[in-house]
């Protein structure tokens, strides 16, 4: 990308963020997300905070998410002390006609999709750049899973027509370890025929904590343009 696209992906995450910070009501329960565009609502939500005194709870999907929270004036709770998230917000690798989704590039697809569930609401953020016609042209289905089913799994995403890649840390030697303590398989699809049945093969398989298929579970997608508007996307009805 030129800089000039990387700074309009910038900004149009930015409007993203802003458009749904603009969503917060004092007292509501949040699920914070993470990835690049979450983090621009989080500090969005942290400028209302601190100028409208406002008084906001928060679940986070990741260490770095719940940090993040933290320095913005969010208060931190876990799902054991609310009954309900009133409004969950996260960014996505791509989407889809259907508003199903593919998470999970920075690797917290599992607790994200725990939170999305739990969720009345629940907002996608994201840039044109994520919206697609068939799930998994751009982006490979990340499955958080117990290392020693590392065999078994790669076998299977073999036999489902994917290619399975083990991801490496970048500043480490070996495998990227989760917030879990678990290992991250990548499977690339070059384009997902069906997500449901691949959602069931995957849900199937012994050793696998989740992975990064959100299906039926956006009801809003906020879809944020380089001029900083907005384009709102809304499930119609439930499937
Ligand atoms: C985190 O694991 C992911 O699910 C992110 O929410 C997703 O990859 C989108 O990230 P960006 O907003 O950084 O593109």
């Amino acid at each position: 990308m030129t800089a000039t696209a990387v700074d309009n992906q910038q900004q149009a995450k930015i409007a993203a963020g802003r458009a749904v910070s603009e969503l917060v009501a004092d007292g509501m329960i949040l699920g914070v997300g993470t990835g690049s565009t979450a983090a621009e609502a989080i500090r969005a939500i942290g400028r209302r905070v601190r100028e409208e005194n406002l008084s906001v709870r928060g679940v986070p999907t990741s260490f770095v998410s719940e940090q993040l929270a933290r320095a913005n004036g969010i208060t931190v709770v876990s799902l054991d002390e609310v009954d309900s998230i009133d409004l969950a917000f996260d960014g996505a690798d791509e989407v889809d006609p259907r508003l199903n989704l593919i998470k999970g590039r920075g690797g917290a697809q599992s607790r994200e999709k725990v939170v999305a569930n739990a969720a009345r609401q629940f907002y996608v953020l994201v840039d044109e750049s994520k919206i697609v016609q068939q799930l998994g042209t751009n982006f490979p289905v990340p499955i958080e899973f117990v290392p020693m089913a590392l065999g078994p799994l790669k076998r299977l995403i073999v036999t489902l027509g994917g290619r399975p890649e083990l991801r490496m840390g970048k500043a480490k030697d070996g495998p990227v370890v989760s917030d879990q303590g678990l290992w991250i398989l990548d499977a690339y699809f070059d384009g997902i025929e069906d997500a449901y049945e691949l959602n069931r093969s995957l849900s199937d398989e012994p050793g696998i904590l989740d992975h990064g298929l959100f299906l039926d579970l956006a009801t809003h997608v906020l879809v944020g343009q380089a001029s900083g508007a907005v384009r709102e996307i809304v499930r119609d009805s439930p499937n």
